[in-house]
């Protein structure tokens, strides 16, 4: 656990880090990005961080790597490359810089790390877990084996390296649909989100799809009620889903998609107005960039997303920790069933 207080006094003697409107006001081209969403005030408390973290960076010859899930400042501010689970692990694989920091959840930075060994790939905060990649341990893959003898394991890549490493090829829900149709087995196992699975079973009507009965806490909350209630009481609304909400939800919505899925849906759809079923970020990530889409609530906050923040970042910079460490026993078999996917994506493409 991170000492806060103890960071935070380490960090102002170090750099000056009291709220700036001046430099706030000199860092207006990142700021645009983000005006929508971040008022001044707290872009004055988040300048001296992005400008302390934008040099450290260049002197560590550093890349952020961020997920689409994180805050405004993160995702506007400091990050190098920004996206879904997979755009994240495909750049991972083509990055020069000799130091990886992660911005999103455990399971990525361990990818990132998997895909590259001789990397530094730092966390900002190991506590930043996801109730997926809790929810099975490699003996959970093994049961699963046990039951559905010959089925090939595909795992989501919210996953521990260990779950990989038991796994015949990973996913994501951009590439889940894609990698089902091309396994040549009748039978598949899916671990360990049971609704994407399920959302994926749907789409795929000629195999067997069984799972693991995982989920997201995020958005497993979601009831098709919700999305009813909804849409009766804003009959314009675009609704949208992230397919690890359970299927009935999913079926009450316009779209389903990956979080780059949910982008491009509203950057090629344009509509007037849209509800995003699935993290907060994500609407105020792609606010900015799209005024003329009016961006509706209700959304559910990820607590483990929501662990990354720059003043965590920039301690995980300066004192270049947490440094990830997978086993390179784990590491190469977890790296087989990560790239297979990849390929299989490049192949699709
Ligand atoms: P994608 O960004 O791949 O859609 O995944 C969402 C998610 O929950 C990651 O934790
Ligand atoms: Fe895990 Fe869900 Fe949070 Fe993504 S949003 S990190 S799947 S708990």
């Amino acid at each position: 656990m991170l000492d806060m207080p103890a960071i935070r006094q380490d960090l102002n003697l170090v750099y000056d880090l009291a709220p700036n409107p001046d430099l706030a006001a000199r860092m207006s081209a990142e700021y645009s990005r983000m005006s929508r969403v971040v008022s001044p005030a707290d872009w004055a408390i988040h300048a001296p961080y992005v400008a302390a973290i934008n040099a450290l960076k260049r002197e560590r010859n550093a890349t952020i790597l961020a997920h689409n899930y994180m805050t405004p400042e993160i995702y506007h501010g400091i990050a190098d490359v920004v996206g879904d689970s997979l755009q994240l692990a495909v750049e991972a694989t083509r990055t020069s810089a000799d130091v990886i920091v992660q911005c999103g959840v455990h399971f990525m930075a361990e990818t990132s790390k998997i895909l590259n060994p001789a990397k530094i790939v730092l966390m900002p905060d190991m506590q930043a877990g996801c109730s997926l990649a809790e929810s099975i341990t490699a003996e959970g893959v093994e049961q699963m084996r046990a039951k559905y003898p010959g089925a090939p394991v595909v795992s989501y890549v919210n996953t521990t390296a260990e779950v990989k490493a038991a796994s015949d090829i990973c996913c994501t829900s951009s590439n889940a649909v894609d990698i089902i149709r091309a396994l040549d087995a009748d039978t598949i196992i899916m671990t360990p989100d049971q609704y994407l699975a399920q959302n994926v079973a749907a789409q795929v009507p000629e195999k067997r799809i069984v799972w693991w009965e995982g989920s997201c806490i995020v958005h497993e909350q979601y009831t098709a009620q919700d999305i009813r209630d909804f849409r009766e009481w804003n009959p314009d609304t675009r609704i949208i889903t992230h397919p690890e909400c359970p299927p009935e939800v999913v079926a009450e919505s316009d779209f389903s998609g990956s979080t780059k899925g949910i982008l491009d849906y509203v950057s090629a759809e344009r509509p007037a107005r849209a509800m995003l079923v699935t993290e907060c970020s994500m609407a105020s990530n792609i606010s900015d960039a799209h005024p003329d889409v009016e961006f509706i609530g209700p959304c559910n906050m990820c607590p483990y997303m929501k662990k990354i923040t720059l003043e965590k970042v920039l301690w995980s910079l300066h004192t270049m920790t947490t440094q990830i460490e997978v086993p390179s026993h784990i590491a190469d078999k977890a790296r087989l069933a990560v790239q297979r996917m990849i390929d299989l994506s490049a192949a699709k493409a």
